[in-house]
C-alpha cells in the first residue's frame, strides 16, 4: 500500500502540504485553525472527528500546578493518539503553553531578563525553558513579549523586555534563538526535537493602552508604530519567530484581530511573515464586543480576512469559516493559506513523524543543577543597583545583619506573574540565602515585625529590608493607579533610619516603583525584580560581593505617578525641558527628570568613557563609533556600554535620543579596552509611514556612556551623497 504523500518524510514540505489540502473538506481545514484549552475527555469527539487544530495548555488545566498531579505528557499523549489514530487524516495538535520565564527553572521575569542587556543570558534562559517545556510534551510557548511599556501602571510591563525598540528587538532574537534553537533568520524548515516554536506578542501596539489600563483602547500614529512599537516585532520575525499573536485591543477603532494593514500588509505582506498568526484569548469573538462585528460570523470574517490564521478559545473560525467561504465572504485560498501557514509549523516541529512525548522524560531535563547555576548568574546580573553608599557589598566576617521587611523571608514574591510550573518551595527566600552564605562569624537577626526588628536592628551593623510588591500585583489584568510601594513600606524604611545604622533596601517588583523617598533614606538600594526560583541566591550574590552588580535599567523610573508616561527617547518639542525655566515643557511641583534614566546602573567599581571617535567605513553609509571605556575602581566589573544617537534635523522630529547599539564589557580594575560600534542605514534612519527607511543628509550626534544621559558626545555629518563626514 503507498503511503499518501503527505505522510511521506522524504517529499519537500511544500509538497507535503498541498497534498494534504487537497483531501481535506472545508470543516477539517477550520477545524486546523481551531485551538481549545484544557483537552479532556470532553473534547474526545471532536478531535476525533478533525476539529480541534491545537491544544492549549491553561493554567488551570487538568494538570493542576501541583507537580505530583501533573500528566501533560500522559495528557497529550492520550488525545494525541485520537488525533493521530482515529481522526481522518491523522493530523496531529500542536500542543501551545504560556512558557513566559523559565519553565520549572523559573527565571526572573522578562523586564529583569531585559536588565542584564545580555541576549546570550537570554537565550541560554529560553534554551532552559524549552527543553523543560518540551520534555513535558509542550511544542509551543507563548513568549516572547514584546510590547515597549512606556506606562509602569500597565501590568504587563512585567512580561516585556522595557522601553526601547532596539534592546528589546535584540533581546527578542536572543528569546526566538532559545526557544527554536535556530540561528537562521528564517523559520527553519525543522526545529530540534528539543525545543519549541516561539510566539512574538501581542501584535502590536498593546501596551499603549490609555491609562496603563489592561485590555484598553489605545491611539498610536502610523510614525509611532513603524518606528517604536513594530521594530521588536520585526527583528523576532527576522531571527525566524514562527508564530505571531494578534491582540486584545484597539487602535483609532480598529481591533488588531481584524487589522488588516498590520497583520495582513505589515507583518505577512511587507516583512514576509511565513509563519502563522494565532489571536490572543478569545480575541476573535471580542470583536462583537468591540462593536465591529455584529455576530460570531461576522467576527470569523474580518479575522480570518485580516489575517488571523488561528483562533484561540472560542470556536468561531471551527462554527463559521467553512460556511463563509461557501457564501463566498471568505476566499477558499485565504482558507488554504491559513491552514497551510499552520501546517507548514506542525511538520518543522516534526509532529507528523513524532507526535507522542515521552512521559519520562522531564526527571532527567527539569531543575538541573546546570539550569539553575545559569538561572541564578541570569538573576544576578539583572539585579540593579540604585544607590549604594559604600554600605555594599558586605562583609561576610565578624559582622551581625538583621534582616526584616515583608518579602524577606517569601517565595511568592520572587517568583513573578507567570510560573504555571514552578513549584513554590523549589525558590530560595532571600532570608534562607543569606543564612546560607554566612561567614563562620557573622550573625543573622531576622524579624517580620518592624517593631521587633527596629530593636534586633539596634543590635546589628546593618539592616537589611526585604520590600516591594508580591508578584501577583503585575503582570496580566494587574494595573495599578500609581506606582507608589504597598501600603507601608515607605513607612517602615523612614522608621528603620532613625536608628543610624546602615540600611540596605532590596525591592522585588515587576514594574518600576516610585523610589524617591526610599533611595534618599537608604544607604543602598538593590532592585531585584521578580528574580526567579535562585533569585534570593542571586541577592545574597550581589549583597556579599561575590557578584558585581552590572543590571542596567531597561526602563526609566520616574519620580512619581503623575510624570508618566515617561520615556528617554521622546521628542524634543518646540519647548524642551530646560532646568528652572518658564515656559517650557515641565511641572511645577516637581523636578523633570525621571528618578533614574533609562540604561542606569550602578556597580561596585566605577568606569569611564573617552576618547570618542567617529569615522567613517569603508561602506556608505556606515560609520563607526569608538569609545574607550576604563574601569576606574579596585575591583574586576562589568558595564553596559550604550551608545546613542539623534538625527539632529530631519523631515520629521526624531527623539533626542535613540540606543542604537550597546556592549556588556567586562573589565579588570584598571583595564582599558575600545569598544567599537558600526551604525549603518538602519541606525541612522527612520521609517516613514508606510514603513520605508528614510536616510536624510544633514548632522547628527552620537553619545557612548553608561546610560541614556551619557555626557560624552561629538557629531558627524551625511552629505547630501550619502557618504560621511
Ligand atoms: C491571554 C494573554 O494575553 C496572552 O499573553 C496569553 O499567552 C494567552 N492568554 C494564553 O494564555
Amino acid at each position: 500500500m503507498t503511503i499518501p504523500a503527505y505522510k511521506n518524510p522524504a517529499l519537500p514540505v511544500a509538497e507535503r502540504i498541498e497534498d494534504l489540502l487537497s483531501r481535506m473538506t472545508l470543516e477539517e481545514k477550520a477545524g486546523q485553525l481551531n485551538q481549545w484549552y484544557n483537552l479532556g475527555p470532553d473534547q474526545y469527539e471532536q478531535v476525533r472527528s478533525g476539529e480541534i487544530g491545537s491544544g492549549l495548555l491553561a493554567n488551570s488545566s487538568t494538570a493542576g500546578n501541583n507537580r505530583q498531579e501533573r500528566v501533560f505528557a500522559k495528557g497529550i499523549n492520550e488525545i494525541q493518539k485520537i488525533a493521530v489514530t482515529e481522526s481522518r487524516l491523522g493530523i496531529p495538535l500542536i500542543f501551545g503553553r504560556d512558557v513566559i520565564h523559565g519553565y520549572r527553572t523559573v527565571a526572573p521575569i522578562p523586564l529583569g531578563m531585559a536588565a542584564t542587556w545580555s541576549p546570550e543570558l537570554i537565550e541560554a534562559a529560553n534554551t532552559i525553558a524549552a527543553k523543560e517545556a518540551r520534555a513535558d510534551g509542550i511544542h509551543w510557548g507563548f513568549s516572547p513579549m514584546l510590547d515597549i511599556a512606556r506606562d509602569p501602571r500597565w501590568g504587563r510591563v512585567a512580561e516585556g523586555f522595557g522601553e526601547d525598540p532596539f534592546l528589546v528587538g535584540q533581546l527578542a532574537a536572543g528569546a526566538v534563538r532559545g526557544f527554536q534553537g535556530n540561528d537562521t533568520d528564517a523559520i527553519p524548515q525543522q526545529f530540534p526535537a528539543d525545543r519549541i516554536v516561539a510566539c512574538a506578542k501581542h501584535f502590536v501596539g498593546y501596551s499603549a493602552a490609555e491609562g496603563g489600563r489592561d485590555y484598553n483602547t489605545t491611539e498610536i500614529t502610523l510614525h509611532t508604530l513603524h518606528n517604536i512599537y513594530l521594530p521588536p516585532f520585526k527583528a523576532a520575525i527576522q531571527s525566524g519567530c514562527a508564530t505571531v499573536m494578534s491582540a486584545f485591543h484597539d487602535i483609532g477603532g480598529i481591533p488588531l484581530s481584524a487589522h488588516r494593514y498590520l497583520l495582513g500588509d505589515v507583518l505577512k505582506e511587507q516583512w514576509g511573515f511565513a509563519g502563522f498568526i494565532v489571536s490572543d484569548w478569545g480575541a476573535v469573538g471580542e470583536l462583537i464586543n468591540h462593536g465591529v462585528a455584529a455576530d460570531d460570523s461576522h467576527a470569523a470574517e474580518l479575522a480570518c480576512n485580516a489575517g488571523v490564521d488561528m483562533d484561540m478559545s472560542t470556536m468561531v473560525y471551527l462554527k463559521n469559516l467553512p460556511d463563509l467561504v461557501r457564501a463566498g465572504k471568505v476566499s477558499e485560498a485565504r482558507l488554504n493559506d491559513a491552514v497551510g501557514r499552520v501546517l507548514r509549523i506542525k511538520f518543522a516541529v516534526g509532529l507528523f513523524e513524532n507526535p507522542y512525548a515521552d512521559p519520562d522524560a522531564s526527571q532527567a531535563v527539569h531543575l538541573l543543577p546546570e539550569s539553575l547555576a545559569t538561572i541564578r548568574q541570569l538573576a544576578a546580573n539583572s539585579m540593579v543597583l540604585l544607590k549604594n553608599n559604600g554600605v555594599l557589598p558586605l562583609s561576610s566576617d565578624a559582622i551581625t545583619l538583621c534582616l526584616s521587611g515583608p518579602l524577606a523571608d517569601q517565595r511568592q514574591a520572587l517568583f513573578g506573574c507567570w510560573t504555571p510550573d514552578g513549584q513554590e518551595e523549589e525558590v530560595t527566600t532571600l532570608k534562607e540565602a543569606i543564612a546560607g552564605r554566612l561567614g563562620p562569624e557573622t550573625r543573622l537577626h531576622y524579624c517580620e515585625l518592624t517593631d521587633d526588628a527596629i530593636k534586633l536592628a539596634r543590635a546589628s551593623d546593618v539592616l537589611i529590608l526585604a520590600i516591594g510588591e508580591s508578584a501577583g500585583r503585575s503582570g496580566e489584568d494587574n494595573c495599578t493607579t500609581t506606582i507608589e510601594l504597598p501600603a507601608g513600606q515607605e513607612a517602615l524604611v523612614e522608621a528603620a533610619r532613625c536608628m543610624e545604622i546602615p540600611i540596605v533596601v532590596v525591592v522585588f517588583g515587576g514594574r518600576p516603583l516610585n523610589l524617591t523617598r526610599v533611595t534618599d533614606w537608604a544607604d543602598a538600594v538593590l532592585f531585584a525584580w521578580h528574580p526567579g526560583i535562585t533569585g534570593g541566591l542571586g541577592v545574597a550574590d550581589i549583597l556579599f560581593g561575590d557578584v558585581n552588580p552590572s543590571g542596567r535599567l531597561p526602563i526609566t523610573f520616574p519620580r512619581s505617578t503623575g510624570q508618566i508616561p515617561l520615556y528617554y527617547n521622546h521628542p524634543p518639542t518646540g519647548r524642551p525641558m530646560v532646568a528652572n525655566s518658564r515656559r517650557h515643557s515641565r511641572y511645577v511641583d516637581s523636578l523633570d527628570s525621571p528618578l533614574f534614566p533609562f540604561g542606569f546602573g550602578l556597580s561596585y567599581t566605577t568606569f569611564e568613557y573617552g576618547n570618542l571617535r567617529t569615522s567613517p567605513a569603508s561602506e556608505v553609509p556606515e560609520i563607526s563609533v569608538t569609545v574607550e571605556v576604563t574601569n576606574t575602581g579596585n575591583r574586576a566589573g562589568t558595564t553596559v556600554a550604550q551608545c546613542y544617537v539623534r538625527d539632529s534635523v530631519a523631515s520629521v522630529a526624531r527623539p533626542v535620543r535613540e540606543l542604537k547599539g550597546f556592549e556588556r564589557v567586562h573589565l579588570q580594575a584598571g583595564e582599558t579596552k575600545t569598544i567599537l560600534f558600526r551604525l549603518g542605514p538602519e541606525a541612522l534612519s527612520y521609517l516613514d509611514d508606510n514603513g520605508n527607511e528614510v536616510l536624510e543628509p544633514g548632522r547628527f550626534q552620537v553619545w557612548v556612556g553608561g546610560d541614556s544621559n551619557a555626557g560624552l558626545g561629538t557629531e558627524f555629518e551625511i552629505t547630501s551623497d550619502g557618504s560621511i563626514d
